[in-house]
Parts: structure tokens; sequence; C-alpha cells
């Protein structure tokens, strides 16, 4: 197990959760049977960033191309996530977990919809870690959901062409809310970003393993965070300028490295 400096810890975690479904297949089982075993790896991750003091975990728990899977597939994970909804709120209040989420809401079923909007609201006060769930998401969607909102506003003579930069469109990006990645991990064995979070994850640290999710626990994560540890992170620059030039890109003027 990889050894975690608390003192070093990436900000903004980042998790695409693959493998479920092999996962149960292996075991011939449905696919769905991993899903409900890959909620229990929610579980123990979350509560694994908490205790080391992360404060922000966001999770890919749901693309919008997922919406194509066979219906008992995306009943099956509405469900889960309308369970979990219920089930994990004294883990999210006891820890003092914010609960939040991104991606296209709407599309979600009302029940989902309600629970999650229920379960933000009653958490919205707790600042102990941001866990934002991605549900319907694709990072491009929400790239075009904002840039035609700034469309509208150059339209409407709000907003001048020339004044956009990077910061007016990172504040239409509901993913940014938590700031830019630093550490972005992918279990499965497949190494590609799958459309998650290309904005905040563009100067990520990646760290892929061969790991099924839900084989992936607080071992694995600490793992990743060890490994994360070694990384020099340049962010476009010559080594010796990285350290100062951390401050400002976290708070997200990544013209500065370009
Ligand atoms: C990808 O594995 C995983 C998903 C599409 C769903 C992720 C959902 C969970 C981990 C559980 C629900 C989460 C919450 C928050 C309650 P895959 O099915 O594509 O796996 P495969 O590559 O083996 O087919």
């Amino acid at each position: 197990m990889g050894l975690v400096d608390v003192s070093r810890l990436p900000q903004h975690v980042a998790i695409i959760m693959d493998g479920n479904g092999r996962w149960a297949q292996a075991r011939g089982q449905p696919r769905t049977f991993g899903h409900a075993r890959g909620a229990d790896a929610v579980r123990d991750v979350m509560r694994a960033a908490r205790r080391l003091g992360i404060p922000a975990l966001t999770l890919y728990a749901f693309s919008e191309q997922n919406w194509d899977r066979p219906q008992d597939e995306v009943d099956a994970l509405v469900d889960l996530l309308c369970e979990h909804l219920v089930s994990e709120r004294d883990e999210l209040t006891d820890n003092e977990i914010r609960l939040s989420a991104i991606g296209r809401l709407h599309k979600l079923p009302t029940r989902a919809r309600e629970r999650l909007q229920k379960l933000m609201a009653d958490t919205a006060q707790y600042d102990g870690m941001t866990l934002t769930l991605a549900l319907s998401y694709g990072g491009r969607e929400e790239m075009v959901d904002a840039m035609r909102t700034l469309a509208e506003r150059v339209a409407s003579g709000t907003l001048e062409p020339t004044a956009i930069d990077s910061a007016t469109l990172e504040n239409e990006l509901a993913s940014m809310n938590v700031g830019p990645v630093d550490l972005l991990i992918r279990t499965g064995g497949e190494q590609r970003m799958s459309n998650f979070l290309p904005w905040g994850a563009a100067y990520a640290e990646l760290h892929f393993t061969d790991e099924l999710w839900p084989d992936f626990g607080a071992n694995s994560l600490y793992d990743a965070l060890s490994a994360y540890q070694n990384r020099e992170r340049r962010f476009g620059l010559v080594p010796d300028d990285c350290e100062a030039a951390k401050a400002p890109l976290a708070r997200g003027s990544l013209e500065r490295a370009l």
C-alpha cells in the first residue's frame, strides 16, 4: 500500500468508475449486480477521501451516453441511485459531506431528481468535503450548454465577445465549482477520458489502474495518491517555476501555463 503525505493531498480527485459489468460477468452475475457492488465501493472511497481530508471528490456515476444502454440496465442504475440517495443520508451528514451534482439533471426521472435535490439541500451547509456526482454528464455537452449561455448573453448585448476569456467560460461550468481536477483516476484497465471533465482535468495527473471498480477501495485510493505525490506537476512551465505557478493555477488562471 502506498504511503500518503496528508500535507500534500490533491484538492480535487475525480474518478471514472469503470469495470462493474466485467466484475459481475466474471462471477456469472448480471451487470446490475456489479453496479450494486460498485455503489459499496463508492461508500468506501468516499469515507477514505473524507478521513484523509481531500476537499473535493467527483464521481462519474452516469454519463450522457449511458442512456443508450439496455433499458433494464438504465433502470437499475437509476433505482440504485434513488436507493443510495436515501440510504447514504447519515453517512453524508455524520461526516459533514456536501452533496453536489453536475450534468443534464433535467433528464433524470422525477423521483431521482427530487431525492437528489433534497439531499443536496439538506447537506448544503457542510464543508467537510464536497462529493459531486456526475449524472447524465458529458464534458462536451457541458461546454456546449455553457457556450449557448454565453451566446445568448452576447445576443442580448450584456456580454462583449472581446470580453470572453477562460474565466468567463469557466464561470458557466458547474464542474468548476470545486476547482480544477488535480488527480483523475480511471479503473477497469482502459486508458481514456470518456468525455469526463475535459476543462477541469486539462492539467490533471492521470492514474489508470486495471482494478475493476467494485474491487477499488481505500487502499487503492492510497496507492493512487501515493503515485500522484511522486509526480512533478509542471503546468507547461520549466521545473524551477512549477512551485510558484501552482497557486495562481489553482485559482483558475490557465493562461499562465499555455
Ligand atoms: C461503468 O462500468 C460504470 C457505470 C456506467 C456506472 C457507475 C455506477 C456506480 C459505480 C454505482 C452507482 C453509483 C452511485 C453513486 C449510487 P461498466 O458497466 O461500463 O463496466 P464494464 O466496462 O465492465 O462493462
